[in-house]
């Protein structure tokens, strides 16, 4: 692909940050309004901003009904490619309307009305985004739960939310076994302080379900009685979706994203970012689950007219290693997405990439990276393996889009490999110091972004406007804290090292150590726990225990670890991938009692261990390095760790 000259980006930069108005102003323009705003930023509750107050619109209408009016109806709009069930199906845009309409009448026969909340727990079939769409069509406000997460998770999401409606699956499949979804879902329904009246189930064919009566409905016996909804018009700043991501705690946040920043962003980026055109196939391989899902997907692609792929698979065992460049030559996708840790579980099985051999993938253009640090040695394999430019770029659920990246559609700026990128126009990005002033070019510092947020970013946290607050913009006065550390080189690339706080990053998949700490320390035998993120050369990071028994308790370690594995996945889900933990005698802390996870992590890392000034006592640290050596941490010949900051200039 040739990209337009850098010169378009700096241009788009420029105006974005000196005159936010006419810029969002001038992108607004691609997105249908039923009545248009009386300001494109409303500054007046700062710091909650608003774009596009007292403009309505109905995002369906836009990702559907819109291209179906423009004549583009027998346009594929979405493809389910399924290894899993050996399937293959098609939908137009004529197909996809039809069917999202008719499921938003089918919701609104159960009650649903403009700012109700249903909660989406499925896996990867048409039928996600068809419920999604639907809701959005009806003004209701959707919030997707990743089907990896165990009842009480579930119902952590549901208390939260309030749902009037919850849709769900029979099952999902995984490779090797079938993930029953529908016990978990019954599962958190009992959990839940919050009773919701109706569930709509489909019953898919690998394995069917029990359906409770006077609660649940069938999904084909809701839409054979429905009449197709019309769109519901909703203001620029009502909901259009919540959706939960990591806290440090083990309540989850509730992303709150509006309707009319979000149209005008997801359609700016797909043609800015990723160099996308109406025409386009775009394949992002993730789960409607994570936000990647929500906007690269759903979303942007079809905002912009395109074809979306929805893969329900993996990059390897369904069948094999070659499956992304299969998919990539069946469809003949141009845009590719997905995270570096789907390109390690295919080097590792296949370091010479044969799998990838006799595909015929030069309808590609381009390699997307995100979720996680894309270590070099893994963007420079994806690279040889495509043939196509990889780029990393940087974003959070709650930005919805990428703060930073090398932005194809509007100018390669040749960023190096390990850097995620230059900050997107609209993100006044900026590293700061422990004083909140910038920090030289080369300095680690906190990654901040100053307020306002562009359109599409976060309005608040559902519920919890402190929570926001607190979280995101007491830290430093007039900047969104990201919770991400690293620094800017002096070409101003990007390059964003760790957390700095306790969230990890296992599989690209975000987690809060603190909410498997509260499933373990809740065991009778655990006196307290730590939980730390160790470096994992497949998925990035592992979540591993360092657990203190009760004085007096005398039962087998190896059972209790055992029953603390069992735990986690039956109360978070198979997702935290918890399978490591260690009895030690102590945990070391602060002399303010403060357990110095940091500390902990350059043990299992094998890194230099740098003891804090105000540790307690460092005595018990050898012991510490000694149990995680028995589970194959601690060891300092760097085989634990993907190479990570071999490229820092
Ligand atoms: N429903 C139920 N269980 C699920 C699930 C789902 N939708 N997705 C994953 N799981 C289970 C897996 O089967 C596995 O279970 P196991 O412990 O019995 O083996 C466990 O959760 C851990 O899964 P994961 O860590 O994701 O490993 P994996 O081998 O299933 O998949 C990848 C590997 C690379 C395909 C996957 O981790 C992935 O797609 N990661 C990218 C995430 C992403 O898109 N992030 C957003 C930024 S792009
Ligand atoms: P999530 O909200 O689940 O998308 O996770 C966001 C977090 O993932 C970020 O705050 C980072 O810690 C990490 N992350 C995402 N993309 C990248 C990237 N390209 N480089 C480094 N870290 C990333």
């Amino acid at each position: 692909m040739t990209s337009p000259p850098a010169t378009r980006y700096l241009s788009d930069f420029e105006h974005a940050r000196d005159n936010p108005q006419d810029f969002w102003g001038r992108e607004a323009a691609h997105i249908r309004w039923l009545s248009p705003p009386e300001s494109v930023l409303d500054t007046r509750a700062a710091p909650f901003y608003s774009w596009f107050a007292g403009a309505t619109l109905n995002t369906c209408d836009n990702c559907c009904d819109r291209h179906v009016e423009a004549g583009h109806g027998e346009r594929v709009a979405l493809i389910h490619d399924s290894p899993v069930t050996h399937s293959v199906t098609r939908l137009t845009y004529d197909e996809l309307l039809a069917r999202v309409a008719r499921f938003a009448g089918a919701i609104r026969d159960q009650g649903v009305e403009k700012g109700d909340r249903v909660i989406i727990y499925m896996p990867m079939m048409p039928e996600a985004v068809i419920a999604m769409l639907a809701c959005a069509r009806i003004g209701a406000v959707h919030s997707v739960v990743f089907g990896g997460f165990a009842g009480p998770e579930l119902a952590k999401r549901i208390d939260d939310a309030t749902p009037k409606l919850v849709i769900s699956a029979s099952c999902g499949i995984e490779p090797g076994r079938v993930v029953a979804y529908k016990p978990l879902l019954d599962h958190a329904l009992e959990l839940a302080a919050h009773k919701v009246a109706r569930c709509i189930i489909i019953q898919r064919e690998t394995q069917g379900c029990e359906l409770v009566a006077g609660r649940d409905i069938d999904w084909q016996e809701a839409v054979a009685t429905a009449r197709p909804a019309e769109c519901v018009p909703v203001a620029a700043t009502d909901p259009l979706y919540i959706l939960y991501t990591s806290g440090t705690t083990g309540q989850p946040k509730g992303v709150v994203r509006d309707n009319g920043g979000h149209a005008v962003a997801m359609h700016y980026s797909a043609r800015a970012v990723y160099g996308l055109r109406p025409q386009d196939t775009f394949w992002t391989a993730s789960d409607v689950g994570w936000v990647v899902g929500h906007s690269y997907c759903v979303y942007a692609p079809l905002l912009l007219g395109c074809t979306t792929v929805i893969y329900e698979g993996k990059p390897v065992g369904t069948p094999d290693a070659g499956a992304f460049w299969r998919v990539i030559e069946d469809h003949s996708v141009n845009v590719f997405f997905t995270a570096p840790t789907a390109f390690r579980a295919i080097k590792k099985v296949d370091p010479e990439g044969q799998a990838a051999a006799g595909y015929d993938v030069s309808s590609l253009r381009a390699l997307f990276l995100a979720g996680e640090h894309c270590d070099p040695d893994t963007a420079a394999w994806a690279g040889q393996h495509l043939g196509v430019p990889v780029i990393d770029h940087w974003w959070q659920t709650e930005t919805a889009w990428a703060i930073t990246a090398n932005p194809l559609g509007i100018g390669d700026l040749g960023v190096p490999t390990g850097s995620a990128g230059r900050p997107m126009p609209g993100y006044d990005v900026q590293v700061l110091g422990p004083d909140g002033t910038p920090v030289a070019d080369g300095q680690m510092g906190d990654i901040a972004i100053a307020l306002p947020l562009p359109p599409g970013t976060l309005t608040t946290l559902w519920n919890n406007d402190t929570r926001y607050v607190e979280a995101y913009l007491s830290a430093y006065d007039g900047f969104y804290r990201s919770g991400d550390a690293g620094y800017f080189d002096e070409q101003h690339n990007l390059w964003v090292m760790s957390r700095i706080d306790d969230i990890i990053n296992v599989a690209g998949h975000r987690l809060s150590t603190g909410m498997i700490e509260e499933v373990v320390a809740a065991h009778d035998d655990v006196a307290e726990a730590a939980v730390i993120g160790a470096r994992d050369a497949d998925k990035g990071q592992l979540p591993v225990a360092l657990v203190v028994l009760k004085a007096g308790c005398t039962r087998d370690e190896a059972d209790i670890v055992a029953e603390l594995i069992a735990a986690v996945r039956e109360a978070i889900g198979p997702v935290a991938a918890f399978k490591k933990a260690v009895i030690v005698e102590r945990l070391p802390k602060t002399r303010s009692g403060k357990t110095v996870r940091a500390t902990l992590r350059q043990i299992a890392d094998g890194d230099a261990v740098q003891i804090p000034a105000t540790i307690d006592d460092a005595t018990g640290l050898d012991e510490i390095a000694e149990r995680l050596a028995t589970i194959g941490y601690a060891r300092n010949d760097g085989q634990t760790a993907p190479s990570s900051s071999g490229n820092r200039p």
